[in-house]
């Protein structure tokens, strides 16, 4: 099943080694190029990944032979420039670096096509290519709009040589997939660039895989490019993917990041790359990054006084930049990266998007159409926790993970990392430490929220009562005159709770409700609306958005197995129905209320059973958790068990 979401903590460190998977951009062009070879290339270190999927699934229809070894290699048997199949529809996703380079090489080497991709390929530019295709003499038609994928290739009559203009200020891939295609005419021919080229460093690679594939590439700085006579692509036998750069970039980010000193390493690319984005590394570097490179490693650490913000043009890394503006978030000072107008028609307008998102969190940020000013909260606030959307662009997923150094927060589909980075939370997750939880779950009145709320106090950590959620959406939905029996009604409330915790008192749409919250009614109302699912699903988030730095303290029902699943600590706190009743008695005498041993003695049990029997997170001690049965135990002797445990386990040292 799609995960629709993925909640991260706030961390408080990160540190260690990642091995980073193949490039993206080399996997495909090693994979166009090995395919229009002649020979044989075993190909190594293949980003495994949507994109590349798009790529290689493209050339099997094509009849390209490729194939995966059982240790992850790929044998690609060439076609000499000739793909086997003279017709074909293909089906590229929302892969730009397929999508290009195949419609300049079916364009070229004839034959009959179509192209598409998702919706958001259809949205993407490629007017550009397909006028310097058409100079060439190739027939291109437009599906759908002009300018715009889907598109028909048909069988023409190509007219190399002399001198084509291409635009380079939309996407260089145009020029990318041009200059890889030129070698199928046989003939010399000039791309002359028009007006300004953009994503250089990309064209750099391009240049460079055709090289070790045997094409040498004559160039007049970045204005013109010419593609020799009778060059044609030859197998250079084994090929090595480098890491890829711009997955390095999250990592690097995160050792400059996080405030525990250590360092993040990054294996697989380093001094020697060939690929543009590892000058990342010197932008974080010009934020105060502590930055170490060897030949195919890199590594960040924060510096003793913080990041700070700087003006950057990022024309040279445009798709690293959005790491850069995610690191803002931990700048003193503004971060102003421009010209990137480029980011607006990627996989999601990325300006718009990483504007939207990155207020979400309380960031100030100012977007103009081709720059993005990004400050971290006004006053040295926090961030705030907030649910960040994703636009089916694996690098706004990975952006902002990074967030976590300063708020929990939850990201949407985070599985559209798939693009370039399947298993890119996972790795994530190795390399940074959440703050610790210690999860204490038990049933009512068993003096779990007072035990709670002082360990609390003594760890200097967040305390949550989440009970108090309950009992909020209960009073909420009661003044709402909505039916507690009524699930999508009670959970429509429970989203909307405006809700504030301060130093024990508990506030309601800017009304104090400390006590209202305890009256037995609305202990009811409690226990009834917590069994429906789609109330405590509406409340998960809002739980987790307390899991803060230096730490948290929950108390509940379900912290252990639901909310917290990996609380380093978790408690099952309970004591006997008879002294539960009495400690709750003695409770509400002291309040000043008027309390009935018997009907409380029943009302316990009912609600025990309630909270024990209900099909959604019951009531219930989880295998890893520790019994504290306080039956015969004062509050202090329990917190002291409590904070005893903290210490063993390391939970207590900032
Ligand atoms: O802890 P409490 O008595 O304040 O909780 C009020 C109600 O909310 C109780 O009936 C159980 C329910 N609850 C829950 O289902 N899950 C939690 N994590 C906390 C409380």
């Amino acid at each position: 099943m799609k995960q629709h979401f993925i909640d991260l903590p706030q961390m408080i460190a990160a540190g260690g080694s990642v091995r980073l998977p193949g490039s993206k951009s080399i996997s495909n062009r090693a994979l166009l190029l090995a395919a229009l070879s002649s020979g044989v290339t075993d190909i190594h270190g293949l980003l495994a990944s949507d994109d590349t999927a798009r790529m290689s699934e493209a050339l099997r229809t094509l009849g390209v032979d490729l194939a995966e070894t059982e240790d992850g290699r790929w044998q690609v048997q060439g076609c000499a420039g000739r793909f086997p199949a003279r017709q074909a529809d293909l089906f590229l996703g929302n892969a730009g670096t397929a999508f290009r380079s195949l419609t300049a090489a079916l364009a070229l080497a004839g034959g009959n096509y179509t192209l598409r991709g998702v919706p958001r390929m259809h949205e993407r530019p490629i007017g550009d290519l397909v006028d310097a295709l058409r100079s060439l003499g190739a027939d291109v038609t437009y599906l759908e709009s002009d300018g715009f994928p889907p598109l028909r290739l048909r069988s023409a009559a190509i007219r190399p040589g002399g001198t084509v203009d291409v635009r380079g200020n939309v996407s260089s891939q145009f020029l990318s997939g041009l200059l890889m295609a030129l070698p199928l005419t046989g003939v010399e021919t000039t791309l002359r660039v028009a007006g300004e080229l953009i994503s250089r460093p990309y064209v750099e690679i391009t240049l460079e895989l055709m090289a070790r594939f045997g094409v040498r590439v004559a160039r007049q700085g970045w204005q013109s490019f010419t593609v020799p006579a009778a060059a044609s692509y030859v197998s250079p036998g084994v090929f090595v993917v480098e890491g890829d750069a711009s997955s390095a970039s999250y990592f690097l980010a995160a050792g400059a990041i996080a405030a525990r000193r250590e360092p993040l390493w990054v294996e697989g690319v380093g001094r020697h790359s060939i690929q543009g984005d590892v000058r990342f590394a010197e932008a974080l570097a010009q934020m105060g990054a502590l930055i170490e490179t060897g030949d195919d490693w890199m590594a960040a650490r924060r510096p003793p006084q913080g990041l700070h913000g700087i003006t950057l043009d990022c024309n040279h890394i445009p798709d690293a930049a959005m790491t850069l503006a995610a690191t803002a978030l931990f700048a003193q000072g503004e971060t102003r990266l421009t010209h990137i107008a480029s980011w607006r028609v990627k996989e999601t307008d990325r300006i718009a998007a990483m504007a939207t998102e990155l207020r979400k969190l309380g960031a100030r940020v100012e977007e103009g159409d081709d720059f993005l000013t990004i400050a971290p909260p006004e006053g040295g606030h926090p961030l705030q926790a907030a649910a960040i959307d994703t636009y089916d662009d694996h690098r706004m997923a990975m952006c902002f993970s990074l967030a976590a150094f300063g708020t929990p927060l939850r990201i949407n589909d985070p599985a559209c990392t798939a693009k370039t980075f399947p298993d890119y939370f996972a790795r994530f997750g190795r390399v940074v430490a959440p703050a610790p939880v210690i999860a204490i779950d038990g049933p009512t009145a068993s003096g779990k929220g007072a035990v709670s709320a002082r360990v609390a106090r003594a760890l200097g950590f967040h305390y949550l009562d989440s009970g108090a959620l309950y009992r909020l959406t209960a009073l909420a939905a009661r003044e709402a005159g909505i039916d507690w029996a009524d699930e999508a009604g009670v959970a429509a409330v429970a989203a909307r709770l405006d809700v504030a915790f301060d130093d024990g008192e508990v506030w309601l749409a800017g009304r104090e409700v400390s006590t209202a919250i305890r009256h037995e009614s609305i202990s009811s109302g409690a226990s009834r609306v917590a069994a429906l699912p789609q109330v405590r699903a509406a409340l998960l988030f809002r739980q987790r958005a307390f899991h803060r730095a230096p730490g948290l303290v929950g108390d509940g029902r379900d912290m252990a197995s639901v909310v917290f699943p990996q609380a380093g600590l978790k408690i099952f706190l309970t004591a006997s129905t008879e002294v539960r009743a009495e400690r709750r008695y003695k409770q509400l005498i002291d309040k000043g209320m008027t309390a009935n041993m018997e009907s409380l003695l029943q009302d316990l049990q009912e609600r025990d059973a309630r909270d024990a029997a209900r099909s959604v997170a019951p009531l219930r001690q989880q295998p890893d958790a520790v019994l504290l049965d306080t039956t015969t135990m004062g509050i202090e002797e329990a917190v002291a068990f409590v904070l005893g445990l903290a210490r063993d386990r390391g939970l207590s040292a900032g």
